[in-house]
């Protein structure tokens, strides 16, 4: 069957104004293909069943709506040799759409405004977590003396940042396929919804912080080609800045002073103090000092900074390419070219105090002896907070494995007393969990191996040390590093 062939005798908005143009038809077959094939379709207005029949050649179930019993059993014997169909005779707007797993909302029934904005409330609230919808808008540029599809679609576009226009499909604007009245706009309109929670995006200006709204990726897309203004860059003084809190979190962009001093020798490089963390989120964290000790390459602590503050909320963020660390994209919007960015995994720098108290308790515990280091965070067996016994399964069964097969002395950090965990059979060195961070880094650093489920903490010492993480979340996203091993 070739693939109009399902417009065989059905007719065109020309013949028959309450339908889809056969264009709209056409479109709606090159833009689904095959690729909907497992997939289900509510059409929200049957009439007589001409555009259900080519939805049910594009999904594996279409339901079909309609209140008029004369018009839902013509639709019936239009489409008697389709098995994939089901008619519903039903109130769209006095009665609950109680359905579940639908992919594609088709909305083709009363079209005055507040009719279409019911239709549109109606159709998200099937979205499931994390899920996106599509919906199908026809007589998008249908003139009316009301205001209808067109009102109602663009001004939940321009209110809701998880509604967006995907394509117009059907008759271009000024068609006479409706004989009443030349289209407006195009005929059609398909829209996504996706039901994923909405990031918001800062900007630092003059030491303020302004939200600039709701959005569902952080950063530019790539496509945008935006990069930091060269001005900015000419001013050779620059504050690295993150917008999250964990010691992991501004561990992975550590190298950062370093690249860019090694790009601008001249540039000063600072990092926000404390207090000016405070100032800005009302959050209380000496992480930054924490990861940034001793960093020869940092000039200081501020606690302001002239000018905007490009941080890395700014990454070319390309939500495909989850395998580039997020340092990576951050010095690409920095002007970095690919070479300038290579060595980039996360560093650190003690002191020759910190170096000292750490290479005598190696010493006293384990002598030149090679060791690991175990980390089992309070995050081991969670997912968003809470326990997953999947996760938990996964984690236990591969630590265990790895650290059967990589028999040492370990030292180990567990959040509750390793007695109590399922690694107690170890043979164990040093409990760290009481142990100043820079010094546990220190140690870590120096170990054969670490091994852990994923944590910020391990993220430091790849650099040093052979990191085995079990990975939690699935794609790794931004907290992705190179030279990590995940399990
Ligand atoms: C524009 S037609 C649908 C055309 C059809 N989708 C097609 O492409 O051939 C709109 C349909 O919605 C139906 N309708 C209007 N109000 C309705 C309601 N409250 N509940 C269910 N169907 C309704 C009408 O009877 C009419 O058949």
């Amino acid at each position: 069957m070739e693939k109009y062939d399902i417009l065989t005798n059905i007719p065109d908005k020309r013949e028959l104004v309450k339908t889809t143009s056969l264009k709209f038809k056409k479109d709606l077959i090159d833009f689904f293909g095959d690729d909907y094939k497992n997939k289900v379709c509510l059409e929200i207005g049957t009439h007589k069943g001409y555009t259900t029949r080519v939805l049910s050649e594009l999904f594996k179930k279409v339901i079909s709506c309609e209140n008029d019993i004369d018009l839902i059993n013509f639709a019936k014997d239009l489409n008697k040799d389709k098995n994939n169909i089901q008619f519903l005779q039903k109130d769209v707007y006095t009665t609950s759409w109680n359905f579940k797993d639908i992919d594609v909302v088709f909305i083709d029934c009363n079209h005055e405004y507040s009719y279409v904005v019911k239709d549109i409330n109606n159709a998200i609230s099937l979205c499931e977590t994390n899920k996106e919808l599509l919906i199908i808008f026809d007589d998008y540029g249908l003139q009316n003396p009301w205001r209808g599809v067109k009102d109602a679609v663009n001004d939940f576009l321009e209110q809701n940042p998880k509604f967006n226009l995907v394509k117009f499909i059907g008759e271009d604007k000024g068609s006479d396929c409706n004989p009443r009245a030349n289209l407006i706009a195009e005929e059609g309109a398909i829209c996504s919804y996706t039901n994923k929670n909405l990031q918001r995006f800062w900007r630092i200006f003059e030491n303020t912080l302004y939200s600039t709204g709701e959005v569902l990726s952080l950063g530019f897309e790539e496509s945008e080609g935006l990069r930091i203004p060269d001005e900015y860059l000419e001013k050779q003084e620059f504050m690295i800045f993150r917008t999250a809190w964990g010691i992991g979190d501004w561990g992975i962009i550590s190298a950062m002073p370093r690249l860019l001093k090694q790009k601008y020798p001249n540039c000063k490089v600072y990092l926000p103090s404390s207090k000016f963390i405070k100032k800005l989120f009302d959050v209380d964290t000496n992480i930054m000092e924490l990861v940034f000790k001793n960093n020869p390459y940092v000039d200081g602590f501020k606690d302001d900074m002239d000018g905007e503050i490009f941080h890395d909320q700014y990454r070319i963020y390309n939500n495909k390419k989850t395998d580039i660390p997020l340092i990576e994209q951050m010095l690409k919007f920095w002007q970095f070219g690919e070479k300038e960015y290579q060595d980039s995994q996360p560093e650190l720098y003690f002191s020759d105090d910190e170096k000292k108290l750490g290479d005598e308790i190696i010493k006293q515990f384990i002598g030149d002896k090679e060791f690991g280091c175990l980390l089992v965070s309070d995050r081991y067996g969670t997912q968003f907070g809470k326990y997953d016994e999947k996760t938990f399964n996964n984690e236990t069964e591969k630590i265990i494995k790895f650290l059967k097969e990589n028999d040492l002395p370990y030292f180990y950090y567990t959040f509750k007393p390793i007695k109590y965990t399922e690694f107690n059979f170890i043979n164990q060195v040093l409990d760290m969990k009481n142990m100043d961070l820079r010094i546990q880094l220190y140690i870590k650093s120096k170990a054969k191996v670490n091994i852990g489920n994923q944590c910020g903490t391990n993220h430091l010492v790849s650099r040093y040390s052979n990191v085995y993480e079990v990975q939690r979340q699935f794609p790794l996203g931004h907290n992705f590093i190179k030279g990590e091993t995940y399990l």
